[in-house]
C-alpha cells in the first residue's frame, strides 16, 4: 500500500535519514555480507538505505523495488549519477517479486511489511529469492504503534490481518527463516535478521513477469 502525504513527507525527512543510519549500523553488527553478491531491497523508498547498502556491502548487482513509481522516481535521481552501476530499479509489488528462486545472497526491507496487506506472501516471496544461507535484514513496526488512537487518524495502512510479535516470529517458522538477531520492543517493532535455512524447500511461483517499470 502506497504511503499517505504524511508518512511520505515524514519518510523523505531528515528525521528519518538519521534513523535509517542508526538502523543500518545495527544490520551491520549483526552479520557480515560478502562484498560482490547480489542484494535485493524490497520498498527501498527514495534510495537512502540503498545507498548505505551499497557503501557497507559493494554488491555486484543490487535490485531495488517499491510499489510506488514516485519513489522509484526519487531512488533513481539520488543513485544515478554516484555509483549507479549494477544498480536495477524496479516498480513491484513485494507479494510477486520479480525475481528467480535462490538467486540473491541479501535481501532488505527497511519498514516496507507492514505496508504490504497480504505481509505473509511478502515474507514467503522474500524467502523464495533467498539463496540458501541468505539473510533477511528488516526493520519492521507493529499496530499499536502505528495505529493506535493517535496514528491510526493520521497514517495510512491495511486494516486486516496486521502482524504482531508474535505472528511474526509465527511467520518466520511457517516460511523456515531463522531469526538469528533480533531487538525488539514488543509493543511497537522490531529490528531482525532472519537467515534462510539449507535445506529449505519453498514452493512460490515466479514472478519474472511482475516489473511494471524498470529503470536502468
Ligand atoms: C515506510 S516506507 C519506508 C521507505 C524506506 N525504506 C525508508 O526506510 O525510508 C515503506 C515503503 O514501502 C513501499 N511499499 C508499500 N507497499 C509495498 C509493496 N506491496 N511492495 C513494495 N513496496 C511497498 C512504500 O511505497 C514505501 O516506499
Amino acid at each position: 500500500m502506497k504511503l499517505n502525504r504524511f508518512e511520505r513527507w515524514f519518510v523523505n525527512s531528515p528525521a528519518r535519514n538519521i534513523g535509517q543510519h542508526l538502523v543500518m549500523r545495527w544490520f551491520k553488527s549483526t552479520v557480515a555480507l560478502k562484498t560482490g553478491g547480489t542484494i535485493l531491497e524490497v520498498g527501498c523508498g527514495r534510495g537512502v538505505g540503498a545507498k548505505l547498502i551499497w557503501k557497507a556491502h559493494r554488491p555486484e548487482r543490487l535490485y531495488l523495488l517499491d510499489l510506488d513509481l514516485q519513489m522509484i522516481a526519487r531512488a533513481h535521481r539520488r543513485i544515478n549519477g554516484n555509483n549507479g552501476d549494477g544498480i536495477s530499479f524496479c516498480v513491484g509489488d513485494a507479494a510477486r517479486l520479480p525475481l528467480r528462486d535462490d538467486s540473491v545472497d541479501a535481501v532488505f526491507g527497511f519498514g516496507f511489511l507492514h505496508h504490504v496487506p497480504a505481509w505473509r506472501d511478502g515474507l514467503a516471496e522474500v524467502t523464495r529469492v533467498l539463496k540458501h544461507g541468505g539473510v533477511y535484514f528488516m526493520e519492521e513496526y507493529y499496530p499499536s504503534l502505528y495505529q493506535n488512537f493517535v496514528t491510526r487518524h493520521i497514517l495510512v495502512h491495511p486494516d486486516e490481518d496486521r502482524f504482531n510479535s508474535q505472528d511474526l516470529h509465527r511467520a518466520f517458522q511457517d516460511v523456515n527463516l531463522t531469526l538469528t538477531h533480533s531487538f525488539e520492543l514488543k509493543r511497537m517493532g522490531i529490528l531482525g535478521v532472519g537467515v534462510k535455512a539449507d535445506s529449505q524447500s519453498i514452493s512460490c511461483k515466479r514472478h519474472e513477469d511482475a516489473c511494471q517499470v524498470v529503470l536502468d
